[in-house]
């Protein structure tokens, strides 16, 4: 489906949804470095102190001459942490969907680490897509997905995309994966609403990129960002809420929107670590070790399938 028709039929449904695949362009990719820069936003800043207090034992788990495969390499903060530490990486290969991101992020890390094999591979990781050759040969491949993505796809599309993820590095791959812990109303919410209005900012991106790609007609001082925590559903909801009765006009379709009706623009699902590890095992990815910060919010889990 085109970037038009996902935004259209996503706009008609009962309940008006975006998929946040789109908030990656340029702009939405810088935005979203900055929200990791937040303090509200304990996510990157907990799993960076999880890597730094444990790095020794993580990179032991991935061994010599892996093949470390990103998915949503984003500004690879802690892919160097990885790759000072990495044992003779056999290569590196990022995966994302935001091309110039991409395209940024290996040409600095291949300046960085000129003996490193990187090739990225421009692709939505939701559907297969096949890996490049490298010239090196591997003893095993290790998928690296930070950053508690995972989170943000039901637990449905969690399962069929690990699934994918066993695919790929079938017969004895594993999985290093940041996975964001069930908490406190109030501690996610504050994370997902910051002071600074960068979330919010984020979120209203994507209708100015709808605006900019599709000619659409958003006003975007009439939608207003919102995050709330679903308890019954354990996730965060992000929402753009019309602020009036209103109609936009994306090319030739018109959108209608009620007073208060919302669009929905993502979820951030949150787990127990056992919740995760009876996903995790629906596509054979056994836990091995777990390992969190002192206030639990965090975790960063490898898994293997042998
Ligand atoms: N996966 C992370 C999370 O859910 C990061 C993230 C994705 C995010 N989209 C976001 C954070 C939008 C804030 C707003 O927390």
């Amino acid at each position: 489906m085109s970037f038009k028709e996902d935004v259209v039929t996503g706009l008609e449904k009962e309940r008006k949804e975006l998929s946040p695949k789109y908030f990656y362009d340029q702009k939405g990719s810088q935005l979203f470095d900055q929200i990791c820069d937040l303090e509200e936003y304990y996510v990157t800043r907990t799993e960076l102190e999880i890597m730094e207090q444990s790095l020794p034992e993580i990179v032991d788990f991935l061994g010599e001459e892996s093949l470390l495969i990103e998915y949503g390499s984003g500004s690879s903060v802690k892919t160097r942490m990885l790759l000072d530490e990495l044992k003779k990486p056999a290569a590196y290969i990022p995966v994302d969907i935001s091309h110039k991101h991409l395209q940024q992020t290996a040409e600095t890390l291949s300046q960085s680490y000129p003996d490193l094999e990187v090739n990225p591979v421009a692709a939505d990781f939701t559907k297969p897509f096949s890996l490049p050759e490298c010239s090196q040969a591997h003893a095993k491949k290790v998928i690296y997905f930070p950053g508690s993505t995972i989170g943000n796809f039901s637990p449905t599309q969690a399962e069929t995309i690990l699934k994918e993820m066993a695919h790929l590095c079938e017969p004895e791959g594993d999985l290093l994966i940041g996975v964001d812990l069930k908490k406190d109303r109030s501690i996610l919410e504050s994370a997902y609403n910051d002071s600074k209005g960068v979330t919010e900012a984020f979120n209203l991106n994507l209708l100015e990129r709808i605006n900019n790609e599709l000619g659409a007609n958003f006003q975007l001082d009439q939608f207003q960002h919102q995050a709330i925590y679903n308890e019954k559903q354990c996730r965060i909801e992000m929402h753009l809420v019309s602020q009036k009765e209103q109609e936009v006009l994306i090319e030739e379709t018109l959108i209608r929107f009620e007073q208060n009706e919302t669009i929905c623009t993502e979820h951030s699902y949150k787990y127990s670590i056992e919740e995760f590890e009876q996903l995790a095992q629906k596509a054979s990815f056994q836990l091995k070790k777990v390992w969190t910060d002192a206030n639990q919010l965090f975790s960063l889990q490898y898994l293997s399938l042998t």
